[in-house]
């Protein structure tokens, strides 16, 4: 076999997996794994051995989608049968953590009653004990909070259920992560590889950078049909260069839901990074080819995996200078620490910013911006809208924030002033509490108070009172999930009357009637800055070293 030069073809698709789940931000932190492989991994995977026609069906049907249903049409019983029982046999040592997490909560909910909490501590859950530090808030509400560093050094976080799925993607269409596990057949190919390993970026650089054919396959130490499988997935042909914006002023580039390019005499960022693949499709669209060999910042608005995915956030590791993120509660369950999961998946670079912190280095100036909402009123602080300014030009990307409190944004403009261009994320139907969090809840939730509390963004008159705040001169809904290569994270498809479009729809014939620029982003999108828009206030600002 001759050893040629090789690069990684542009349409391999790879899903990072955890124990064959697609890994989602939940799925890293030990005990929100935990309860999510308790709490609906087993869940999904009995039903469907007991009753495939179900999920079947389910599927079948728009109105269940994203629903607890596994997509594979009612076959492949053995194998998700075998995956359960792997699990159970492999991780009891998670299944009695998600226990004594249930555990410690009702003892906490029995036994704390507004008296000292020393004495419970003997009754926290022995595999739990030094790991939790009870406390109540000023109305003795008992609560706990996890010491998340100390848990990821622990037998609970676990490497070797980390993998990758590699195989092409030739469409749009891939099952829902959230409810479909990922099984192994002749067109994947299945890596044992753990995410923090260097391997993966230098796997991902032979996109743009050939190795021998020999060094590839010893590299990912595969062998067989799988040696074979994998040759299929590299080529002779390299990418097409990337050419930087070397214009005047800013460009920015929509890659589709929240992911925005930024470029501006050298200085590149990211936000929101999630990535097509690049095949033959019927909607024009930007992928990783799309994208500078450095990336100066990625930043990421909040801990939802349609803004964290690390599908692509692995394959870009090695060009990202700096990683900014929300900096969370502390140890709350349902607000594993952002920076601690990153670091644990291999960036070296992560940097966390409070609500109102200015990062700023040269010409560019990062804001911390509070966001509210979005998050089923759980207590999240892992949340940020950011306000970039460049120059002259000032942009703010608030993703899901949802405006239910307009004075937050009257005491945020009198610190910023006026800013030129607002995104924002309008998807104003979102989804009950316990579609993302109900495998951490340990008591029953009725169902009227699980539908009044949803993960949505803003309506019509949310938006439309910042725009008017801010005296925004554009304004471009983003943020929607309605990108289709998106569908295995969104699993969202609206119609012309669907509240989220209504309602934007509203805002734009809103914005356009005071001459105001609006569009609603989709599929792909690029613009031009080089007018002013405000002139940028700095004030005291931390830097980043370079
Ligand atoms: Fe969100
Ligand atoms: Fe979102």
């Amino acid at each position: 076999m001759n050893n040629e030069s090789l690069y990684l073809r542009q349409n391999i698709q790879v899903e990072p997996l955890i124990d064959h789940w697609y890994a989602w931000p939940h799925l890293i932190p030990p005990a929100t794994a935990a309860r999510n492989i308790t709490e609906r991994h087993m869940k999904i995977m009995n039903s469907y051995v007991s009753c495939p026609q179900i999920h079947f069906n389910a599927v079948k049907n728009p109105k269940m989608a994203g629903g607890p249903f596994i997509d594979l049409a009612g076959g492949r019983i053995d194998e998700v049968r075998a995956l359960r029982d792997r699990i159970k046999t492999e991780r009891t040592h998670l299944f009695e953590l998600s226990a004594a997490i249930s555990e410690l909560d009702n003892m906490v909910r029995t036994n704390a009653k507004g008296y000292s909490l020393h004495p419970l501590y003997p009754q926290v859950p022995d595999i739990l004990r030094g790991y939790v530090e009870l406390c109540y808030d000023l109305n003795h509400q008992p609560s706990f909070r996890l010491i998340e560093p100390l848990l990821y050094k622990s037998r609970y976080y676990d490497q070797s259920m980390q993998s990758l799925m590699l195989s092409a993607i030739r469409s749009d269409s891939r099952p829902f992560m959230l409810s479909t596990p990922r099984l192994e057949d002749d067109a994947s190919l299945h890596l044992r590889i753990p995410f923090a390993s260097p391997v993966l970026d230098e796997l991902f650089q032979l996109k743009s950078s050939p190795k021998g054919r020999e060094e590839i396959i010893e590299m990912l130490a595969v062998s067989g049909s799988q040696a074979e499988l994998l040759g299929s997935f590299l080529t002779r042909e390299p990418p097409p260069q990337y050419v930087p914006y070397q214009g005047p002023g800013v460009r920015w580039r929509y890659f589709g839901h929240a992911c925005i390019l930024i470029e501006s005499q050298g200085v590149s960022m990211l936000l929101d990074p999630v990535l097509s693949y690049t095949y033959e499709s019927g909607i024009s669209r930007y992928t990783y080819l799309d994208l500078p060999d450095s990336i100066d910042y990625v930043l990421i608005t909040h801990n939802h995996q349609d803004h964290v995915l690390f599908e692509t956030l692995l394959q870009l590791r090695r060009k990202v200078k700096n990683i900014i993120v929300p900096r969370n509660g502390g140890g709350q369950l349902q607000d594993p620490s952002l920076k601690l999961l990153l670091e644990q998946c291999g960036f070296r670079n992560v940097v966390e910013a409070c609500e109102m912190e200015n990062i700023r280095t040269g010409k560019v100036q990062i804001t911390a911006l509070p966001f509210f909402g979005e998050h089923a009123d759980l207590d999240v602080r892992t949340k940020m809208a950011w306000l970039v300014k460049i120059g002259p030009h000032a942009m703010i990307f608030a993703a899901d924030s949802c405006n239910i409190e307009p004075r937050l944004y009257e005491h945020i403009h009198r610190e910023v002033g006026d800013v030129g261009a607002l995104f924002l994320g309008m998807e104003c139907d979102g989804a009950p509490l316990t579609w993302l969090y109900g495998p951490l809840v340990t008591t029953r939730i009725e169902r009227a108070m699980d539908e009044s509390r949803r993960l949505s963004g803003s309506n019509f008159e949310q938006g439309r009172s910042i725009v008017e705040l801010f005296k925004c001169k554009e304004v471009y809904v983003y943020a929607m999930g309605q990108e289709p290569w998106l569908n295995h994270i969104m699993s969202i498809k609206y119609t012309s009357e669907s509240r989220p479009i209504v309602e934007s729809d509203k805002l734009l014939k809103w914005s356009h009637e005071r001459r105001i620029t609006a569009e609603r982003l989709f599929g792909e999108r690029e613009i031009l800055m080089e007018q002013a828009h405000v002139a940028p206030s700095l004030d005291t600002c931390e830097l980043i070293p370079g």
